[in-house]
């Protein structure tokens, strides 16, 4: 191989390697979001959803003692849902949250549970609450004392006295007589940056790790919605946490062998929340709107264009969300919320895998919207289906003629797709759009079963698709792996980068491929030949070269998808590189192995110290390996 030291072939976008987030799998609600009480303000569509009045055998003093039942204070208001609770006897009425999937609490961690009541004419004395498992046992306890008929808020803290992953919360009211309930809500003291209404922290970390370019969100499909009523509405989802409207998840579906009939949005994890986790991460938040098309795969619904202004509407009062001063009326909520700062918005998405002339449509009339108000805005359209039915390319040309900036392109297909793609961009027209790989991941064949599909194979083959990436590096500007997340007992969707239950997370074989191209981007792309040809699958070898300015950094990407060892020797032009580097290895035996919650370090990259000649460096690529050189330019 011939590495060129001497000339840069493109320049190499902060954003290159980003994240996908979409609440989906429970990734947010159950997931990154930390509350911890499914259901907390009765707002589901079935009210009670979550909330257990055990009145079995075994509990049938509760049948007696009392009863739970949603109502609505105001029948215009969507969020009005509360709990009223009707305590007859002594005998220790009981009302017990769920969780998602159960609550996972640590030994000796401290919990913050609050909640709003209004106890009827004071008769209600004490509410006790608790952690439990499975056999009832207690956790952890706690009291509240309500000292007030009309609605006040309280909280408490408890502290667990085990570690559970299934444990749930149990509420037990001593007197008698009416309480009412509502924004019953309870979420670990430690959060990322211990922040209320915060987020797992062990979660965030894995994505902090990973130093992402970029966040997208919300999504994927949940932008568009089932129906239009059904779409992501960003205004909704910002301002006090107790006023954001509950949604059906559009991801409330059977799909795969997980269901989650009990999936809904909260919104606590809101664009307010994204953003702030955007500017800690360091990376470009990047919001993806409603266009006016509901999902095309579902309803397909569209709204007249007479009446697209609110939705236009929405994308330039997000603007103003982000980088308005705060004189102006979405900047001063932004100032309001904690942050008057702009969170330097530089991206917007229009629409996520939508096409044909009802797109095109809409689509134009969005561009000229913000580019007339924010000229220096980057706008990101999407794409649709290939005739395949699985590809979103599909636009393309229409959009190149209307000068689109950044298309959005997605493709979930089997490994060999991903290997025999490598030079999938390499012809790309310099001229016309910029790419945003914005949903990838390879499937393997015949494996339906979630965590599996993470497997090495899968890996594997996107590090070597993703050579082809940073090869074009001046066409590809984002690119995403997707989904992001999954809860082990909620998925709808796999495979997934980072899997988790209540108590703990890790990131798969795919994490980590994702994670060394991100940590080991470099600034600018060179160019690693064979014969005067990129490296694109030639006897099952890929790959790429960089450099990175900043650190004086030689930076190779080598991958082997065969299963026999493969030395390469590759000379290095101009002044060379220091004789000392670093190499660092991601290879595993069995393409079939994948990390797990038992075994999550299964499959990671090993560090090495690495020596070459100065002009040459020589490598012996393990059987089924991704290999990153990292060396000092002299
Ligand atoms: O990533 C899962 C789904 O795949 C996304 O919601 C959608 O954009 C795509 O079809």
């Amino acid at each position: 191989l011939n590495v060129d030291l001497t000339k840069s072939v493109a320049k190499i976008q902060p954003t290159m390697y980003g994240v996908f987030f979409e609440d989906i799998n429970f990734a947010a609600d159950g997931g990154l979001y930390a509350e911890m009480v499914k259901n907390r303000s009765f707002e589901f569509n079935a009210p009670m959803m979550g909330w257990l009045q055990p009145n079995s055998n075994t509990h049938s003093m509760n049948k007696d003692s009392g009863l739970a039942l949603p109502m609505r204070a105001n029948q215009n208001q969507k969020n009005d849902d509360f709990c009223r609770v009707t305590i007859n006897n002594d005998k220790g009425y009981q009302i017990i949250n769920e969780g998602f999937r159960g609550m996972g609490i640590k030994k000796d961690a401290k919990y913050n549970l609050s909640l709003k009541a209004a106890n009827h004419d004071n008769a209600i004395k004490k509410i006790i609450i608790q952690f439990i498992d499975a056999n009832k046992n207690v956790l952890g306890e706690t009291a509240i004392t309500p000292t007030a008929a009309e609605w006040k808020n309280y909280s408490v803290q408890l502290t667990a006295t085990a570690t559970e992953a299934k444990a749930q919360l149990k509420i037990t009211f001593e007197g008698t007589g009416i309480i009412d309930l509502d924004m019953i809500s309870l979420f670990p003291e430690e959060t990322w940056k211990n922040r209320k209404n915060g987020l797992r922290k062990d979660i965030v970390q894995l994505l902090y790790d990973l130093k992402p370019g970029f966040i997208r969100f919300p999504g994927g499909c949940i932008v568009e919605g089932m129906t239009l009523d059904n779409r992501y509405q960003w205004k909704k989802t910002v301002g006090p946490v107790e006023d954001r409207e509950t949604m059906i998840n559009r991801w409330n579906v059977e799909f795969k062998n997980k269901q989650a009939p009990d999936y809904f949005q909260s919104f606590g994890l809101g664009f307010f929340e994204y953003f702030q986790l955007s500017e800690d991460l360091g990376a470009q938040p990047l919001p993806i709107l409603s266009c006016g098309i509901a999902c095309q795969y579902n309803s397909g619904e569209l709204v007249p264009m007479e009446e697209l202004d609110t939705y236009v509407q929405d994308a330039l009062d997000l603007i103003e969300f982000a980088n308005g001063a705060v004189t102006t009326k979405w900047g001063k909520l932004r100032a309001n919320m904690g942050h008057p700062k702009p969170f330097n918005l530089k991206f917007i998405g229009v629409g996520n895998e939508q096409w044909g002339p009802q797109y095109i449509e809409r689509y134009k009339v969005f561009a000229a919207a913000i580019k007339a108000k924010y000229p220096n805005i980057t706008i990101v359209s999407g794409s649709g289906p290939s005739p395949d039915g699985v590809m979103f390319d599909y636009g393309w040309e229409e959009l190149k003629q209307m000068n689109a900036e950044i298309i959005d392109e997605h493709y979930y297909k089997n490994p060999d797709w991903f290997k025999d793609n490598a030079a999938r961009y390499d012809n790309y027209d310099r001229k016309g759009p910029k790419v945003f790989a914005g949903e990838y991941a390879a499937h393997p064949k015949g494996v339906e079963d979630g965590m599996k599909e993470n497997n090495w194979l899968s890996a594997l083959s996107e590090s070597a698709f993703m050579t082809g990436l940073e090869r074009n590096a001046d066409v590809v500007h984002l690119t995403s792996y997707a989904p992001l997340m999954a809860h082990v007992e909620a998925y709808q969707w796999a495979p997934d980068m980072i899997w988790f239950d209540n108590l703990n997370s890790y990131g798969t074989a795919n994490y980590y491929v994702q994670k060394l191209y991100s940590n080991n981007k470099g600034t600018d792309v060179l160019s690693i030949t064979k014969d005067g040809k990129a490296l694109t699958g030639q006897n099952d070898l890929y790959a790429s070269a960089a450099k990175d300015a900043n650190q004086k950094e030689l930076i190779v990407k080598l991958v082997n998808t065969s299963a026999k060892v493969q030395g390469l020797s590759i000379n290095l032009s101009g002044n060379g590189v220091e004789s000392k580097g670093k190499m660092i290895v991601l290879t595993h035996e069995k393409l079939d192995d994948y990390n797990t919650l038992a075994e999550p370090t299964k499959i990671i990259p090993v560090e090495k110290e690495y020596k070459t000649a100065g002009k040459k460096a020589v490598v012996n690529m393990p059987a089924y390996s991704f290999v990153v050189l990292k060396l000092k330019l002299k």
